[in-house]
């Protein structure tokens, strides 16, 4: 039972481009939120790193401006839930509190050749078997045996016994707990490429192959649960955090996805497809990845189906900050809708490789098919239209490896607030898609968990049938031209792949 002076939940969503803090009240809606920017490192081409330094001082600062701002007392919020961008990891030395090497970010590659040579040793069945994921460097364990190499080398009188590992759920946890708790949920730890999909601990075999010793990883908790309340000393109360999820899982989550057949698709800084599995693992044959919804304190497990394509909203930043064709995101609506067509030009997002269904490591970035005719326009919209077609190619995916086949696609996430794109996706896919009006789900589902463990909500199904539909995208008349040319993409794709040695 919470504590009725106890008015507000409150989430905290660290993604991959930035961290937000935001407040629910008992109704289940927004009371206050505040976001900041995160500084994304690019080495080396293919390589993305994050300041484990900033991701903290963001979050505790996002944290108390939002009480400030909207005069919310830190004793007057009955729970924590956190969602985080999953993979990222980092090491750090726990009598200091100082991280050893930024985090390595899900997005970089710079570990494709070790997760080939592996491939090329026959382990990628094995550890798609012990994990439910296809061997990629997207996924946490070749990062991390690349982080331990580093050390080893730069830090040679290095005591190994104070040294800790974790995704970025794990060292926010750490330092708002005061560092008292190491310690993850089943989500996260699911896309580590670590944890065993059937016992759900720590796959000795893997920690093995990947040279990661067993007393450097957290504990592995449920992630609607309890993970120990914030140091007082932050903000002024200790307060309980009671939820944990990768993001996609919380967005899943949010949408009232509980049973088979239910799924989402959240168009964050990647596009990332899942699917209720229920209480039983399913495994894809269509490239798709097994993985943890969520699991709970009285034992249940959730698993789901999962389509991961990397680049969505960073095609978007890239058009904005790399290629500077656009002030603003909501701009490659109003482009795309100046002209007819893409005049001939396809895109490839494959700026951090492909993912789901492809998984080529090796593939870059393309535009094909320009002529002199092409203008910014044309290229603006090849990108929104490549975004649409990806989702396609997962979809397809699903109803190969699922009974019944997707009739209705829920979405989230900050680009889906683009209509152009939308209304091409329920185009292209030939059924509707349904946005709904808080586009903030993976928030949304790290509060209701937070807020379900400790009793602040008990009804799961009512919580999740008050959030409103802001609006459904029907299949219109450009939907033949669509589905034509996301073949001739797909011969794009094609070329896309394996560039790269
Ligand atoms: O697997 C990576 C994913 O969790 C990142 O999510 O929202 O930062 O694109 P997002």
């Amino acid at each position: 039972m919470t504590n009725q002076t106890t008015q507000y939940i409150l989430a905290l969503d660290l993604g991959t481009t930035g961290n937000r803090a935001i407040i629910f009240d008992r109704e289940g809606k927004v009371a206050g939120q505040t976001y900041q920017e995160l500084t994304q490192y690019y080495p080396q081409p293919g390589w993305l790193e994050h300041d484990p330094n900033q991701i903290w001082q963001d979050t505790l600062n996002c944290l108390q401006k939002v009480l400030a701002n909207n005069q919310i007392s830190a004793s007057s919020v009955a729970a924590i839930g956190l969602t985080v961008q999953r993979e990222t990891c980092l090491l750090w030395d726990k009598t200091t509190g100082r991280p050893l090497h930024k985090a390595i970010v899900w997005q970089d590659r710079r570990t494709a050749k070790l997760c080939n040579q592996l491939k090329e040793q026959g382990k990628a069945s094995e550890i798609q078997e012990r994990t439910g994921l296809v061997l990629d460097a997207y996924f946490s364990a070749t990062k991390l045996a690349w982080l331990l190499d580093w050390v080893k080398q730069n830090y040679s009188d290095i005591n190994w016994d104070n040294v800790l590992a974790g995704t970025v759920d794990t060292w926010i946890l750490w330092n708002l707990t005061g560092r008292k708790v190491h310690a993850t949920d089943h989500s996260n730890a699911s896309r580590t490429m670590l944890m065993n999909l059937e016992t759900l601990d720590w796959d000795e075999a893997l920690l093995e192959l990947f040279g990661i010793p067993r007393q450097i990883m957290p504990k592995i908790e449920p992630s609607i649960g309890s993970f120990g309340t914030t140091d007082p000393e932050l903000i002024g109360a200790a307060i309980p955090i009671t939820a944990i999820f990768g993001d996609q899982q919380a967005a899943l989550f949010a949408h009232g996805c509980d049973r088979p057949g239910l799924l989402k698709c959240t168009y964050g800084t990647g596009c990332f497809l899942v699917a209720q599995a229920g209480e039983q693992i399913t495994r894809s044959q269509n490239q798709l990845l097994a993985t943890v919804a969520w699991t709970k304190q009285d034992g249940k497990v959730h698993y789901a189906l999962e389509g991961a394509m990397f680049t969505t909203g960073a095609c978007i930043q890239w058009l904005r900050d790399g290629l500077k064709i656009i002030d603003s995101a909501a701009e490659t609506d109003t482009l795309s809708r100046q002209v007819n067509d893409t005049n001939g030009v396809y895109f490839v997002p494959a700026l951090s490789g492909l993912g789901a269904p492809h998984w080529d490591m090796n593939a870059r970035g393309a535009f094909l098919g320009i002529t002199g005719g092409v203008k910014r326009e044309h290229m603006v919209r090849a990108v929104l239209e490549a975004i649409a077609y990806q989702v396609k190619e997962v979809v397809d995916a699903i109803n190969l490896d699922c009974d019944t086949p997707v009739s209705l696609l829920k979405v989230d996430g900050g680009v889906a607030q683009n209509d152009f794109l939308m209304q091409f996706q329920a185009d292209v896919l030939g059924i509707p898609v349904e946005r709904p009006a808080v586009v903030d789900a993976t928030a949304q589902g790290a509060a209701f968990g937070a807020g379900l463990a400790i009793g602040f909500w008990d009804d799961y199904s009512s919580l999740v049938s008050s959030s409103a539909v802001d609006q459904i995208f029907k299949p219109g008349k450009n939907s033949a031209d669509a589905q034509a040319n996301f073949k001739i993409w797909q011969k794009a794709v094609e070329r896309s792949k394996n560039w790269i040695d």
